[in-house]
């Protein structure tokens, strides 16, 4: 088992009213799992990945990833475990617009100082997303769908064991949206990464073996 929620709530204050984002939400995740995500804006979505993904802490239940309890981890220890064990995708790509793609990659392997491991791997993960010819390039100079691969790709680096991608084909045409979804069931299969994807897309619900449905902070599973 890779993620296990038990109870977990998270609440926002708005405008004095109190929100439950997650309202007693349990799961449990397997390693090999693609999940989909769906429900309405405002549903839930972003902050069940993020609270998955220890971006968020919860205000009540338990979140076990890889059978450590994220609430009584020490923020150093977090941030570790964040860039050891899982990867992040954004709807807005989220690249450094001043380095190149190959730098964009290679950037979390500088901040775990594995920048020796990293070189053949990088040029690895280039090849993965079909972007060699751009290692060079910087992201204004890329399409949406070629940075959403560069995210991928850098997600991926340090093979992490879950990957949380919240909205990746929210900005990218259609074509482009079913490329990036291939790319993440890829990396499921290849690399046994648990892939989680919070999405709109009708597209991504075949695409996962275990779907699940979020509004008003309560999550249902439909498969
Ligand atoms: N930082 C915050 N402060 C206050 N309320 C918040 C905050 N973050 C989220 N919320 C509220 O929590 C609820 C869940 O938001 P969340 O972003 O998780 O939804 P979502 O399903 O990702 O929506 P979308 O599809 O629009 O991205 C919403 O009612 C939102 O307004
Ligand atoms: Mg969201």
């Amino acid at each position: 088992m890779i993620v296990r929620f038990d109870g977990v709530c998270k609440y926002f204050q708005a405008g004095g009213l109190r929100i439950a984002a997650l309202s007693d939400v349990s799961l449990s995740l397997e390693k090999k799992d693609f999940v989909t995500v769906m429900g309405p804006s405002g549903g839930g979505k972003t902050t069940l990945l993020n609270c998955m993904g220890g971006l968020d802490t919860p205000d009540a239940g338990a979140i076990h990833l890889n059978g450590q309890l994220l609430s009584e981890m020490k923020d150093r220890e977090l941030t570790q475990l964040r860039r050891r064990e899982i990867g992040f995708v954004f709807q807005f790509f989220n690249l450094m617009p001043t380095l190149s793609v190959l730098e964009n990659i290679e950037l979390p392997l500088l901040l775990s100082h594995a920048a020796k491991a990293g070189r053949d791997r990088i040029a690895g993960l280039l090849d993965y997303v079909g972007l060699t010819h751009r290692a060079r390039s910087f992201p204004a100079e890329l399409s949406g769908g070629e940075m959403q691969r560069v995210a991928i790709a850098r997600a991926l680096v340090h093979q992490p064991s879950l990957l949380l991608a919240d909205e990746p084909t929210g900005n990218l045409d259609s074509e482009n949206g079913i490329k990036v979804l291939d790319l993440l069931k890829q990396a499921n299969e290849d690399f046994e990464t648990t892939v989680v994807v919070a999405t709109h897309n009708p597209q991504a619900a075949k695409y996962g073996n275990r779907h699940f449905d979020i509004r008003d902070g309560k999550l249902q599973t439909l498969k």
